[in-house]
């Protein structure tokens, strides 16, 4: 029998209100900006899961290489009874881990937890069926809120897989890291992916493939300001852009406006002016070195215990214990 239950900590009232600040926030600084969290309706997650797929993107690729390699040195160092994964998407590297904690024999419950219902459901039962006899918690929320609220038996292992962690700007870090360590007992688990430093011409690529799908990915925050807040705005005005800002170490995507336009958004009681040229930040993706790494996770009060790369060592993989 199954054992599959999906819980949701945030109503869709709440979040259309957080859209909406977000929106009128965003839009009407002086350097225009949107919280990347908008990229995943249920079209955005579908269009993540391709770009993992892409040549060009090799991040995904890289860190299940680490995560197949090292499964069984993280069960065995983490004994895990519950494996929790925060922005979890399609779970599909974290059966690497699962399958390593099961061969150890500790790991009883997993804890998918996403914003989006549509990614999350899906893994979820997808896991529940391929994993017999482990009881799969999903949780539809923000990693940004309610950590507090996740279930789970100790020992718990935190995963932040992908290099999801590169998408907040540093304050914004050093607050979420903060914040896992805040829910978790001396002695528990956090497993941390980071993209790594390398040279531009691969980072650009990564984030601006041949096919342009990436390129929709991008577009697609708008669709969601179309569907969710009624924006008049047409995804076709705007080109994507990704770029590699050498003092943040971070990529940067932007939509640029092809022309003059004004966009309304009924939905946010907000009317957007941009001049043809003009850049809104959808997205960072910074990426680490270990020692920056460590640091952080120090400062946060974990120790780092392991750090893995792969062969080519694109992409750093963290297990790190809370101190
Ligand atoms: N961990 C997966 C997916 C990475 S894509 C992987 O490694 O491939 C980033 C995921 O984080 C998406 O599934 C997205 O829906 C989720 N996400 C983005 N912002 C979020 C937030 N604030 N709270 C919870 N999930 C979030
Ligand atoms: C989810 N996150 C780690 C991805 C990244 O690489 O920053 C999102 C993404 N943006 C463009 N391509 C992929």
């Amino acid at each position: 029998m199954q054992h599959v239950r999906i819980d949701t900590h945030r109503s869709s009232a709440d979040t259309d209100e957080q859209l909406r600040r977000d929106v009128r926030e965003g839009l009407s600084a002086e350097r225009k900006r949107l919280p990347a969290k908008w990229f995943y309706d249920a079209r955005g997650s579908e269009l993540f899961d391709r770009i993992t797929a892409l040549p060009e993107y090799y991040p995904t690729r890289a860190e299940r290489e680490i995560l197949v390699r090292e499964s069984q040195a993280i069960a065995a160092a983490t004994d895990a009874r519950t494996l929790v994964e925060l922005g979890a998407g399609s779970s599909e590297k974290t059966r690497a881990l699962l399958d390593g904690l099961r061969r150890h024999g500790t790991v009883r419950e997993f804890v998918p937890q996403d914003v989006s219902a549509s990614a999350l459901t899906a893994a979820a039962e997808a896991i529940a069926a391929d994993y017999p006899g482990l009881d799969v918690h999903g949780v539809v929320g923000d990693f940004t809120e309610n950590l507090g609220v996740l279930p789970g038996t100790r020992p718990r292992l935190v995963v932040f897989l992908g290099g999801t962690i590169g998408n907040f700007l540093p304050a914004e870090r050093a607050k979420f890291l903060r914040s896992v360590r805040d829910v978790l007992a001396p002695g528990e688990w956090l497993l941390l992916g980071t993209d790594l430093v390398k040279d531009p011409r691969t980072l650009v690529r990564a984030y601006d493939d041949e096919a342009g799908v990436t390129a929709e990915f991008n577009r697609n925050v708008l669709a969601v300001l179309a569907e969710r807040l009624g924006a008049d705005v047409d995804p076709a005005d705007f080109d994507h852009v990704a770029a590699w800002d050498a003092e943040h170490e971070w990529i940067e995507m932007r939509l640029r406006a092809r022309r003059d336009l004004v966009v309304r958004i009924p939905g946010a009681d907000l009317e957007v002016s941009f001049a043809a040229g003009e850049e809104v930040r959808t997205e960072v993706s910074a990426k680490f070195r270990e020692d920056g790494v460590r640091t952080e996770l120090a400062d946060a009060g974990f120790a780092l215990e392991h750090w893995w790369t792969d062969a080519e060592a694109r992409f750093g993989v963290s297990l790190a214990k809370a101190t």
